[in-house]
């Protein structure tokens, strides 16, 4: 399983992400999760001290990996030599909760006319990831629409679109979904994040059915996951919080539909 996890700016992507990661290692999936956020914190979500985070090279600042997949021939031409298993065998970060991180940095999109080396080694990597029965992958994607074009996502069989009962975020992740169609991904769904109310779950439904999109399940507002994060600590601590369980179960219809 490949699994994207994208939508607007704050919707919730990481704590998805990461809830769904550390559910699958929980069911004993060998897991990986890829922060494809240039603004990378994934690894706090995964328990990852501060600290620590801020020692992660992210692997588009790796200069010798990059040098060593690519060999640049001249401006803008590059080679691949490569070998995803040395990347993530090298370059993945255990977590505490048993996720291997791989933290990419910034990852500009094949339709962008980007062809710098860094992001060649990054799509490489998702393209050549071969994941087998009992492996996972989760990516934490960057907020927003601008970067799924034909680049990363087209890379992974299963796009979550994460919406918070909010207009402005349906409708980002209404464009999402359509785009991610176009790319030729297996399966797209949408993820309702955030809902605190009876009204709140009734609009997202009613907006996912007008507009012909999967709603896989709805997360329900947690208070506990701020108060973990304001602490400094993961939400993933605790399991058998609301949000939590609900993640774990988006986890678990994934699994059964595979
Ligand atoms: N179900 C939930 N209940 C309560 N708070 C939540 C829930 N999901 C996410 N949050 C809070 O919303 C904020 C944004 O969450 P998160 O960082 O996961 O979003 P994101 O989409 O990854 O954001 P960004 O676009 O900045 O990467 C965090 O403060 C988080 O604690
Ligand atoms: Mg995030």
């Amino acid at each position: 399983m490949k699994i994207a996890v994208s939508g607007k700016g704050g919707v919730g992507k990481t704590l998805v992400a990461g809830a769904m990661a550390h559910s699958f290692v929980r069911r004993g999936f060998k897991t990986i999760a890829i922060d494809a956020d240039p603004s990378p914190n994934l690894a706090l979500t995964l328990g990852v001290p501060l600290e620590e985070m801020r020692l992660i090279t992210p692997i588009s600042e790796n200069k010798p990996l990059i040098e060593s997949k690519t060999r640049t021939t001249y401006s803008g031409v590059y080679r691949l030599s490569f070998a995803v298993d040395d990347v993530i065998s090298d370059f993945s970060v255990e977590t505490p909760y048993g996720v291997n991180l791989v933290v990419m940095g910034t990852v500009k999109s094949v339709g962008s006319g980007c062809t710098c080396p860094a992001n060649a080694v990054i799509r490489a990597l998702l393209r050549h990831l071969i994941v087998e029965k009992d492996e996972a992958v989760v990516v934490d994607m960057e907020a927003g629409i601008e970067h799924l074009g034909r680049g990363t996502a087209k890379h992974v069989d299963t796009m979550l679109v994460v919406a918070n009962p909010t207009i402005k975020s349906l409708e980002i992740a209404r464009k999402i979904y359509r785009l991610a169609e176009t790319t030729g991904i297996k399966q797209t769904f949408l993820v309702g994040n955030k809902i605190a109310s009876k009204v709140e779950e009734d609009a997202v439904q009613r907006f996912a059915k007008t507009n012909n999109m999967a709603l896989i399940d709805l997360v329900p507002f947690d208070m506990t996951v701020g108060q973990a994060e304001i602490q400094g600590r993961t939400p993933l601590e605790n399991p058998e919080t609301k949000a939590i369980r609900a993640i774990e179960e988006i986890s678990r219809k994934l699994i059964q539909r595979e």
